[in-house]
């Protein structure tokens, strides 16, 4: 049972602020995740939990006992880091034991409890191999084995799949995600991968410049960014300006180079500027002569590419007085599309309005 408090916390290396000001808390039991591009602080706020950085600012709690003032091994944390970090010179068995020897854990124990972190990470029997018999998966497994087998109030993952080819991380997510569930262990995970963070979290907070820019449950950050930087780093979208020429029955006419958009309510006045982000998938290609559903908006459009790529298919559609809206699509074949003349049709109240 461990929550994390996080308060106010910063850190900066000479004039670069790692991590600005950052609170947040993590529930018991929770997958945790930082996300953010390469250099906003991730690791840095990461590292302040376990222990390896100094805070400037601000203090971190476990359940009621302030840790950041805790030497890092007496915080009984657990890290996986990118690069496995795994010992050449001992046996997986003697790699995942390492910890308990630290803690003087009689030697009959430590073999039932290597025995056990083995098995859950699906290595039994390969206690006494060598890591350099073992696959890049094998061993982030052992790496993972060796947190899990001193029991650690809190899991901290530092892009554990990075150097797995995409196929394997996407088994792994899975499993990680599982053994953190049935283990009940609250875990904070850093990745700059979205899809990744989207599909392994209860909860994401987006980074930005040693800042939280957002933070929500997967779902909320995908469909409702709060800021077009959020828009744009979850997935791709169609992130368009332009100007307000009316609100007609609760929504917005934005004019966009020659284009009009009907976007949701604004609270902005006429001929104010403003940014919105429709998702590609959120648009919809007509057949000849379909209807568009009621309350969607139509646009007439020339496409310009089509790519296919098995179950969705992604369009370019040309907007008038330039720029490109993109279009994604699933289980529509190219040649379902007719000519390069198409109409497409879309929700406005599925349109996120930044003011
Ligand atoms: N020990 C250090 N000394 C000096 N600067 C550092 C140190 N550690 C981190 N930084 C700087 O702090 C900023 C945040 O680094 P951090 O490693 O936390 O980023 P990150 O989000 O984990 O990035 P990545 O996705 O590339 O791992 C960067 O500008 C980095 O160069
Ligand atoms: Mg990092």
């Amino acid at each position: 049972m461990t929550t994390i408090r996080i308060a106010g916390v910063a850190r900066a290396f000479g004039a670069v602020a790692a991590v600005r000001d950052v609170s947040l808390q993590i529930g018991d039991g929770e997958m945790f995740t930082l996300l953010g591009p390469s250099g906003c602080g991730k690791t840095t706020l990461l590292r302040m939990i376990a222990g390896f950085c100094d805070l400037d600012r601000g203090s971190i709690h476990f359940d009621d006992q302030r840790i950041d003032t805790v030497p890092p091994h007496r915080r009984n944390t657990g890290m996986v880091f990118q690069n496995y970090a795994i010992f050449p010179n001992m046996t997986v068995a003697r790699n995942v034991a390492y910890g308990l020897k630290a803690r003087n854990v009689p030697a009959a124990e430590t073999g039932d409890r290597v025995g056990r972190a083995l098995r859950l990470v699906h290595l039994d029997g390969y206690g006494e191999r060598w890591p350099h018999q073992l696959s890049g998966g094998q061993l982030q497994r052992v790496a993972l084995a060796r947190c899990l087998v001193i029991e650690p109030r809190v899991l901290l993952l530092d892009e554990p799949l990075s150097n797995l080819d995409a196929q394997l991380r996407v088994e792994m997510r899975s499993e990680i995600r599982q053994l953190q569930q049935s283990l009940g262990l609250t875990a904070l995970y850093v990745t700059h991968d979205q899809e990744e963070a989207m599909s392994i979290s209860d909860r994401i907070a987006v980074m930005r410049a040693g800042n939280i820019e957002q933070l929500g449950a997967p779902w909320e950050i995908y469909g409702r960014p709060a800021t077009p930087f959020v828009a744009q780093f979850m997935g791709t979208t169609n992130l368009l300006t332009g100007q307000i020429t009316a609100t007609v029955d609760g929504r917005t006419r934005v004019r966009v180079a020659d284009q009009d958009f009907l976007v949701g309510a604004s609270s902005a006045a006429i001929g104010s500027a403003v940014s919105f982000s429709l998702r590609p998938e959120a648009i919809r290609p007509l057949r000849e002569g379909e209807a568009a559903p009621p309350g969607w908006a139509v646009l007439d459009a020339q496409r310009t590419r089509i790519e296919f790529l098995g179950a969705l298919t992604r369009l370019d559609l040309a907007l008038g007085g330039g720029g490109t809206l993109r279009v994604a699509t699933i289980g529509l074949p190219p040649q379902a599309l007719g000519s390069e003349r198409m109409r497409v049709a879309y929700d406005p109240a599925g349109v996120t309005v930044f003011a």
